[in-house]
């Protein structure tokens, strides 16, 4: 199958090689990228390429989100504030580009009904502790809250 992708963080790290994969197998992408951690180098290569769209733009903005989500049949959602000095250093940015970012791309996901994935590491969650985990029915474990206060460091010991 191919069809329209986009990609959100699409010239960042991962997403400028997951772009080049699609275009190989015949999809047409639109990155979406603000160029604040990734950069137009990452994707200088698929530029020619007449599949290959690239909008500097950020999550944060509803029209733009919304426009690619509804031409798009998927979304990778890459974009992302990453890096433990930039996380550390502008907490208040962090938040607003993780949590509200994604909020606006499944916001409109949700309203056009195109599959997403989210894509998120270790890093992303707080420090759990032995209480914070509970039992489910089938006996794994899960976690009761997939967020907690930016007065816990997850990076300390
Ligand atoms: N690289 C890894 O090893 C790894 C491992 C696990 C998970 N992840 C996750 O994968 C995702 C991508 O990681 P990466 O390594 O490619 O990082 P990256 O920093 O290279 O890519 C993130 C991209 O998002 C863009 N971006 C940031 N804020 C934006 C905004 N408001 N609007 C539009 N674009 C914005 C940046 O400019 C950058 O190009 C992140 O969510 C990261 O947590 C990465």
């Amino acid at each position: 199958m191919s069809g329209r992708a986009l990609i959100t963080g699409g010239a960042g790290f991962i997403g400028s090689h997951l772009a080049a994969l699609l275009l190989g197998l015949d999809w047409e992408v639109f990155a979406l990228d603000d160029l604040s951690t990734g950069s137009e180098a990452n994707v200088a290569h698929l530029v020619g390429n007449p599949h290959f769209h690239l909008t500097v733009e950020s999550v944060l903005s509803p029209s733009v989100v919304s426009e690619l989500v509804h031409k798009c049949d998927v979304v990778f959602h890459l974009a992302a504030a990453v890096g433990v000095r930039l996380i550390v250093e502008q907490p208040g940015h962090t938040l607003l580009t993780n949590v509200r970012g994604t909020e606006t791309i499944l916001e409109y996901a949700s309203r056009f009904e195109k599959p997403v994935l989210i894509a998120s590491s270790g890093s992303s969650k707080p420090r759990w502790q032995a209480s914070r985990w509970r039992s489910t029915a089938t006996g794994r474990r899960r976690a009761a809250s997939a967020m907690s206060a930016t007065s816990c460091a997850r990076w300390t010991a």
